[in-house]
């Protein structure tokens, strides 16, 4: 898939992109059938809520199931985002975020490149987000909100707020969301599922809890420029991949037929593959 020079404008201009429907719902079934027995497993990969056993984030899916495996090589997110950098992209992080019904929490206001910068040393903001949605997001279920333009700004000051929810983020203050939001408003992309985003990782982003009876189960991609990879491995690997490896992508049919892919965890995380090798 190629980005049209309007498409790149308006990336460059608004931070992201909004494709609705690009996965069929037959491609999507395939990947939401694994998610219950994916969140089943008691992995570290499995972050549960604060007080709940509903699953917030499961990291790295793509390295022990086969459908996820597949997806991260899937050219219609991998080819967009190599044209934009211009060079050949890696798997940086994989998350498969469960806004589950009545239990999802708030993910705080944050932009991700603050994350990859304090912790993994990240050089430049050159890699991309990517959601793709597994079921249905509507006003009620805890759609992804995105300020458009601020890619624009660069790194913001954040905080590491290590209490409001089971997951430790760098979240950006009150009085600078005001600001950006003053500028640029706010933007929640709805669509049904095999809707994607792709956005920028300097775009301040964050998410309601989710009170509706329907779970929004999104998929995160992070791919970085391959020449941008990471620096320092003071978090786990399977929450910030060291294999810089670039993405070779499969046929675009690949969700709907068998492909070989590598599953290298598939009987369990390698020990180092869980602790930090840095402080
Ligand atoms: C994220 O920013 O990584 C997750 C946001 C969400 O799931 O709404
Ligand atoms: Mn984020």
């Amino acid at each position: 898939m190629k980005l049209s020079k309007e498409q790149s404008e308006q990336f460059d201009r608004d931070g992201y992109l909004f494709f609705p429907s690009l996965f069929t719902p037959e491609e999507v079934r395939v990947l939401l059938n694994e998610v219950p027995a994916l969140y089943a497993q008691r992995r570290a990969e499995n972050v549960r809520e604060k007080g709940s056993d509903a699953v917030r984030t499961n990291f790295a899916a793509h390295m022990y199931n086969r459908q996820f495996a597949k997806l991260a090589r899937h050219p219609r997110m991998v080819e967009p985002i190599r044209q934009l950098f211009g060079e050949a992209v890696y798997m940086h992080q994989f998350k498969v975020n469960g806004k589950m019904a009545f239990d999802g929490d708030v993910w705080q206001w944050h932009q991700d490149y603050g994350t990859w910068k304090n912790d993994d040393q990240m050089p430049e903001p050159r890699a991309m987000n990517v959601a793709i949605f597994l079921g249905e997001v509507n006003e009620f279920n805890g759609p992804l909100m995105l300020i458009p333009g601020s890619h624009k700004l660069g790194m913001l000051d954040a905080q590491h707020d290590t209490a409001t929810t089971s997951y430790p983020l760098w979240t950006i203050n009150h009085d600078s969301i005001r600001k950006l939001i003053e500028r640029g408003g706010i933007v929640a992309p709805k669509g049904p599922a095999g809707s994607m985003i792709l956005f920028h990782s300097c775009l301040v982003h964050g998410s309601n809890c989710n009170l509706s009876p329907w779970d929004r189960i999104n998929v995160y991609l992070s791919l970085c420029a391959v020449s941008n990879h990471i620096r320092r491995f003071k978090r786990p690997e399977y929450i910030a991949h060291r294999d810089f490896t670039p993405i070779e992508c499969l046929p675009d049919d690949c969700l709907v037929k068998d492909y070989d892919v590598p599953l290298p965890w598939k009987d369990g995380t390698p020990e180092e593959a869980l602790k930090p090798l840095a402080a």
